[in-house]
């Protein structure tokens, strides 16, 4: 009997919840109405829209006005960093250097249109540097954006200390928190954050559904023109089935999160330990940084990254290279060379754990990864 296939790239997309899914075409078929209309469709759908929104906040501990629902994560990082600068022609910009592309292409597309862009460094465990921040925040800059936690090593950033500088220097904080929703606490009232990211199938909700955080008085130029919709931030008629689903998603992410990011952390440590005593070489990137508890990213020298991830897709494991965003390209990722990672260390290979992980799983690729790179490592010899 053939073994079941395990899933290990939950960084790039998770299996939608069935309740998500249930709610999802629950209302596609019963509040079909356009929330813009006036009469009892439209009504029905504008309530089932107001009342995801309202829990959506909640988990965040925002206001419900305060909530702009995108078409994803890519969407919520242009809203912010295209939004907050274009109100303020030739206005400086920074992000932090390992910043998921669609917030580091956002910002280069802003210095094309003539905007100071400044990248800010981080250090070998992909942390950004605070003296970094302060320097950039002396040019008075529209928005910074530094990221939750990072979607390719797990680095999680100082968020707190950021906004805690960016509210002295009056400067408007962006932080992209795709991954760290449902497994750290992200809360906007407890944080020094104006704008923040999220998406909805990194927690179980559907693909193609996001938001962002937008606070009181922080002023955005929307992208999308047309019809007014989420108080003129983000037109077109509202996906209404979407955003019911990433509610519900978020909040039982939510609710889960203390036990499930306990659980994942351990599947996690076990994995890291068993590749480090098991693979000559392995190193673990970010190893020093506090890390989202579910992401691993190992360097293996010797081995061609290509081979080796067709190698565990073959022996039935998912996992990408670097982030799934950008596997195209195998070479060493832009973030692991802003932590100063050589080449020489070899590919990196990203392992996600997530919500259908298993102790089993986990043991079955500790005996078939060193297996595989002991294979490839004889035939790169030869
Ligand atoms: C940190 C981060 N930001 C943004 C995105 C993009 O989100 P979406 O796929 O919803 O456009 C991703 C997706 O991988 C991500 O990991």
């Amino acid at each position: 009997m053939s073994r079941q296939p395990i899933y290990l790239d939950h960084a790039a997309s998770t299996p939608l919840r069935a309740e998500a899914g249930e709610a999802m075409l629950r209302v596609m078929s019963e509040c079909f109405g356009n929330p813009s209309s006036v009469h009892r469709w439209g009504r029905a759908g504008r309530a089932a829209l107001e009342r995801a929104r309202e829990r959506f906040a909640a988990a965040i501990g925002a206001e419900p006005a305060e909530v702009v629902f995108t078409r994803g994560g890519t969407e919520a990082d242009n809203l912010a960093l295209l939004g907050a600068a274009r109100l303020v022609p030739g206005c400086a910009v920074a992000c932090s250097a390992v910043e998921h592309k669609a917030v580091l292409t956002t910002a280069h597309a802003l210095a094309g249109e003539g905007h100071a862009l400044h990248v800010l460094p981080v250090d070998g465990e992909g942390i950004v540097r605070l003296d970094a921040v302060s320097a950039a925040l002396t040019e008075r800059p529209a928005i910074i954006s530094v990221m939750w936690a990072n979607n390719e090593v797990g680095a999680v950033q100082p968020v707190e200390q950021v906004g805690a500088l960016c509210r002295q220097a009056g400067v408007a904080f962006h932080s992209d928190a795709v991954q760290a929703f449902g497994k750290l606490e992200v809360r906007v009232d407890r944080t020094p954050v104006d704008l923040l990211s999220f998406s909805g199938h990194k927690f179980g909700g559907p693909r193609g559904v996001g938001a962002l955080y937008v606070r009181h008085r922080t002023w955005l130029a929307p992208l999308i023109h047309g019809g007014g919709q989420e108080r003129g931030l983000r037109a077109g008629t509202e996906d209404v089935a979407g955003a019911v689903a990433f509610a519900l998603a978020a909040e039982m992410a939510e609710a889960e999160r203390d036990w499930e990011a306990a659980r994942l952390g351990g599947l996690r440590d076990r994995l890291e330990a068993g590749l480090r005593a098991r693979v000559p070489e392995l190193a673990v990137n970010a190893a020093g940084a506090p890390r989202l508890p579910h992401v691993c990213s190992v360097s293996v020298p010797g081995v061609e990254g290509g081979l080796l991830l067709a190698a565990l897709d073959v022996e039935g494991i998912g996992v990408s290279a670097g982030s799934a965003c950008s596997s195209g390209a195998l070479g060493v990722s832009h973030v692991l060379t802003a932590m100063g990672v050589s080449p020489g260390s070899g590919p990196a290979v990203r392992f996600s754990l997530g919500r259908t992980t298993t102790a089993e799983e986990v043991e079955r690729v500790l005996e078939a990864f060193p297996a595989l790179v002991g294979q490839l490592r004889e035939m790169a010899a030869a």
